[in-house]
């Protein structure tokens, strides 16, 4: 089936606070894999003060815990100030041991210098981005050559049945409103073999790609040298 696209930025008060009951509704599938992984892959670095960035952080749960848990220099980057907003009252309850700071930037034009960033982290953005390649560029440009890619995302399904099937099999706990959106972000989500194809511009050598649910996927890389 063919993608059928979603806003890029997602704006709006009522948007942006609902999204995040969502996410801390179900934190324990949407958020914690993501930072177990990156504590894990992060693990062997544990004297050193990390900076992650965490591109399209939305409110920011991701960003949060992981400034919870690690001792990390959080750049949370989002293009939509309405979620950013939320991040920075979520920011208020919680205690984290380096810092976060809330950027409002471009994923496809970010504002920060070459090779900066020991892990770059984009958790469920790319299914917004009529064409991720702009965005993948500057992931590539900013992540330094020892960093880390941490990108995950839907993938979507080859029909429409199956995506009926996921909403009402994955999405049996969620209310009207998110299995909505859930149905929508499916429906945007690049297919299994684009996201390979996305992921092979990211170089192949040191890439870990796997699936975690039928549409839902995962990669990492350990990058050597840009190529
Ligand atoms: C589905 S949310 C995911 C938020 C967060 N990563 C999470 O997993 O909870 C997607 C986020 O990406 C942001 N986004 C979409 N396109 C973007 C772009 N070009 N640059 C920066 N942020 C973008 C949206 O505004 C939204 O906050």
């Amino acid at each position: 089936m063919k993608r059928i696209l979603e806003n890029e930025a997602m704006n709006g008060a009522e948007t942006a606070l609902g999204y995040d009951k969502i996410v801390e509704q179900h934190y324990r599938w949407l958020i914690e894999p993501h930072v177990n992984r990156i504590l894990k892959l992060t693990a062997f670095e544990q004297n050193k003060k990390l900076s992650i960035l965490d591109i399209g952080c939305g409110t920011g749960r991701l960003s949060l815990e992981i400034a919870k848990k690690a001792q990390a220099d959080v750049y949370s980057v989002d293009c939509s100030l309405d979620m950013l907003r939320v991040l920075d009252a979520n920011m208020a309850h919680t205690h984290t041991k380096g810092g976060v700071r809330l950027i409002s930037a471009d994923a496809k034009k970010l504002p920060f210098r070459d090779r900066c960033f020991d892990v770059v982290v984009c958790v469920n953005m790319f299914h917004h981005m009529p064409d991720p390649l702009g965005a993948l560029r500057q992931i590539k440009r900013v992540v330094k050559d020892d960093g880390i890619v941490i990108l995950s995302d839907l993938t979507r399904p080859v029909s429409p049945i199956l995506v009926d099937l996921y909403v009402s099999v994955f999405g049996v706990l969620y209310d009207d409103v998110m299995k909505k959106q859930y149905r929508n972000s499916l429906s945007a989500s690049f297919s299994a073999g684009e996201w390979r194809r996305l992921a092979a511009r990211l170089g192949r050598r040191g890439l870990t790609m796997f699936n975690s649910f039928p549409h839902y996927i995962n990669m990492h890389k350990k990058m050597q040298r840009h190529s």
